[in-house]
């Protein structure tokens, strides 16, 4: 709740949390959707499906180890065949000593396209469980690390049938470079939301563990920029 809160503060702009929107941040481990209206926050709900089950399926598709797929994915990863040439290729190293394989591309969307809208079915679906279809009239503004997936906004619109959008963090000047990637919107969510309560003294972050996983974060930032 608070991540969803700190993200929607780096990527959502006032007139959307005004008027109705659905933030759907595509973790590793988990989908969180959080739905804005009337500038607050009216729903929550936490998918225990993600990035890594994207993983997992080339994983297994393939015949490769995690770390492979995991890198094959963010090199070369697509939730749409179509948009890849049939002509275009990857390289695939063996299991335990065997030799690598090339194979299609397009492989990649046929293997990624089923998960990513079994992951916005189950989303969907909350949304109208909740009884908030009406109020996200704004769209749907999806982010975290597997926003970066090519077509993740293509499948979300077909779902939906919505007007879709990639979030982007901003709102940190100068800082811009470093963090405008959706991966960082929680992070840098909670830089904002830090700068403009740094003069209220009756504000607490009291969930300690949020508090060590983005100083964690950060520091991976720095890490991979560095
Ligand atoms: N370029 C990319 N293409 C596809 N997926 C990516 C890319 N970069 C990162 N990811 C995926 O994003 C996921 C991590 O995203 P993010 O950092 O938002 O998650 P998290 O907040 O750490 O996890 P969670 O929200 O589940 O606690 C991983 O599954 C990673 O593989
Ligand atoms: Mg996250």
């Amino acid at each position: 709740m608070l991540e969803s809160l700190a993200s929607g503060e780096a990527v959502l702009s006032d007139e959307e949390k005004d008027l109705g929107i659905a933030l759907v941040d595509l973790g590793g481990g988990t989908t969180d959707l959080a739905i804005f209206s009337s500038k607050t926050i009216k729903h929550t709900f936490v998918l225990a499906l993600g990035g890594h089950n994207l993983t997992n399926d080339i994983a297994i598709g393939l015949r490769a180890p995690f770390a492979e797929a995991e890198k094959i994915k963010k090199k070369y990863g697509t939730c749409i065949s179509m948009n890849i040439s049939s002509e275009e290729t990857i390289d695939v190293p063996g299991m335990g000593g065997r030799k690598s394989r090339q194979l299609p591309r397009q492989v990649l969307g046929e293997i990624l396209e089923p998960r990513m809208e079994e992951i916005f079915a189950l989303i969907k679906r909350e949304i109208y469980r909740a009884e908030m279809e009406h109020v996200i009239v704004s769209g749907i503004v999806v982010t975290g690390g597997s926003a970066l997936l090519d077509g993740v906004l293509e499948i979300a619109e077909m779902i939906f049938n919505l007007p879709a959008r990639l979030g982007t963090p901003f709102g940190i000047k100068g800082l811009v470079d470093v963090v405008n990637n959706p991966m960082y919107a929680t992070g840098v969510g909670l830089v904002l939301f830090g700068a403009k309560n740094q003069s209220q003294k009756n504000f607490r972050i009291r969930d300690k563990n949020i508090f060590n996983r983005v100083v964690d974060r950060m520091k991976k930032w720095f890490n991979d920029v560095l």
